[in-house]
């Protein structure tokens, strides 16, 4: 028996554009992916846009008892900077009453909720002015942050700022997959650079307002392994590593940019730009606890014909194809478990053992209609063997002193996703379709029922 420490969290994830629905109503004004399924619906996956997703705008109260029947102890969600300040100034008083009684009904079946605020989702009033590239929208996010802990923060004790901020500079400003889907590196970075402004103001008015609560930010981590011991390779590694983790983990955590990373920044022209107060308000705002997502790690290797200045962060670390690598054929991404123990690790020994969970972790697969048995149950026993992989080597870390404090799955109930559509599904429910949003037990659930139960398996 593998039992974890005391009051772990075991949880599922969720965001508000990819489970809420009802996208342009209730007040809600339009964000980049409302506006950008509007302009261009082929790029979405059968054209599946985000209108819909999984209707928890009106399921929440049934959803709630799920998340107890499965043993849930805690739960996180985004708030909808759109739907709660649809013009980013006044206050939308549907929105308040929904997400009250929604984070009411989450509390009253004894689930601790995670209350994020922005998960890739934004307004498009304000990406119309340039978005994460203007200055303007740090303290325009400021204001969002302020408002959402003045409006909720009696019911919610837990708050994240970000989740995965790296995911919206690569995909909206590199790789094509976001909104407003530009390649341009010197914008990613400023973008990066204003979201992480952004961070510690909303941070700055937590401290402010919630003194005794607790916050923290949500970060993607794709551990960077090199393709050999040589300095070339292990140089993009560093260079891996500095750009796609510690750009984040180190400022939240340790209050500084870490200066490596200035220098590279600088050497390749992409410095952005900054106010002089700027390190102040970073070193001043540290976060209280760490979410760290993990699905999978990034193979580099010394990049061939590298551009100078770098054009593209593959002239800083190329992307290397490993041999023996198992995937994930569905998604795409390599299944790597090991991994979760090389985390544990690097928190306890490069972070001073600073608090963290595992906030996302899980397996996304397709037509998962073919594994319903007889009673009509999906048996995803692929889902629980991935799981209880990375769980054994989380549970190693924690015996070696890691300060792992909880580990939620991606997801409770299938979800939308970007531009994936339906394809692949990661619920612990499975949803039927957008249209009817039947929800349905997968053995996954029960499993992982068993295991908050037993605090262990
Ligand atoms: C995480 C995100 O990166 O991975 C989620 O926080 C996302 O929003 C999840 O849905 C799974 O990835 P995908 O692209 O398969 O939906």
């Amino acid at each position: 028996m593998k039992t974890f420490p005391k009051n772990f969290l075991w949880g599922s994830a969720t965001s508000a554009p990819q489970s809420e629905g009802h996208s342009l109503q209730n007040g809600k004004s339009e964000t980049t992916w409302d506006y950008w399924f509007k302009t261009n619906p082929e790029k979405f996956h059968e054209n599946q846009g985000p209108e819909n997703t999984t209707n928890i705008y009106e399921m929440y109260k049934e959803d709630c008892k799920r998340m107890k029947e499965i043993g849930l102890n805690s739960f996180r969600t985004s708030i909808s900077w759109a739907r709660l300040l649809p013009d980013g100034r006044h206050v939308n008083q549907e929105a308040v009453a929904f997400y009250r009684d929604y984070f009411k009904h989450i509390l009253e079946e004894g689930v601790q909720p995670i209350i994020n605020l922005f998960h890739f989702d934004m307004p498009m009033w304000l990406m119309e002015k340039g978005g994460w590239e203007t200055r303007e929208s740090v303290d325009a996010f400021a204001f969002y942050a302020k408002t959402a802990f003045e409006l909720f923060g009696d019911l919610i004790k837990n708050w994240t700022t970000f989740n995965e901020p790296i995911v919206h500079i690569e995909c909206g400003y590199l790789n094509g997959a976001h909104y407003p889907a530009i390649h341009d590196f010197k914008k990613a970075i400023q973008v990066g650079y204003h979201t992480l402004m952004a961070h510690a103001y909303a941070v700055k008015a937590f401290r402010e307002i919630m003194p005794n609560e607790s916050i923290g930010i949500i970060l993607n981590i794709t551990p960077a392994y090199a393709r050999s011991d040589q300095a070339a390779d292990q140089s993009a590694k560093e260079n891996a590593d500095l750009l796609t983790m510690k750009s984040f983990l180190d400022p939240a955590v340790k209050g500084f940019i870490p200066d490596p990373l200035i220098q590279l920044i600088q050497a390749h022209d992409l410095t952005p730009e900054t106010i002089g107060s700027d390190k102040e308000i970073i070193k001043e705002n540290t976060v209280d606890f760490i979410g760290l997502n993990y699905y999978q790690p990034l193979r580099v290797q010394a990049p061939e014909n590298p551009r100078f200045p770098a054009q593209d962060p593959e002239d800083l670390f190329a992307p290397y194809d490993w041999p023996e690598k198992r995937i994930n054929p569905y998604r795409g991404w390599e299944i790597y478990p090991e991994a979760i123990y090389d985390v544990a690790m690097m928190m306890k020994n490069e972070y001073n053992n600073f608090p963290w969970y595992v906030s996302e972790n899980g397996m996304g697969v397709a037509e998962e209609e073919r594994f319903v048995n007889e009673e009509g149950m999906i048996q995803d026993d692929y889902r629980i063997d991935f799981m209880k992989e990375h769980l054994d080597y989380l549970y190693q870390g924690i015996q070696e002193g890691s300060n792992c404090f909880g580990y939620h799955t991606w997801t409770f109930i299938d979800c939308w996703s970007w531009l994936n559509g339906y394809r692949n599904r990661y619920g612990f429910y499975r949803l039927e379709s957008d249209k009817d949003f039947t929800r349905s037990l997968k053995k996954s659930g029960l499993w992982y029922k068993e295991v908050a139960q037993n605090n262990g398996y």
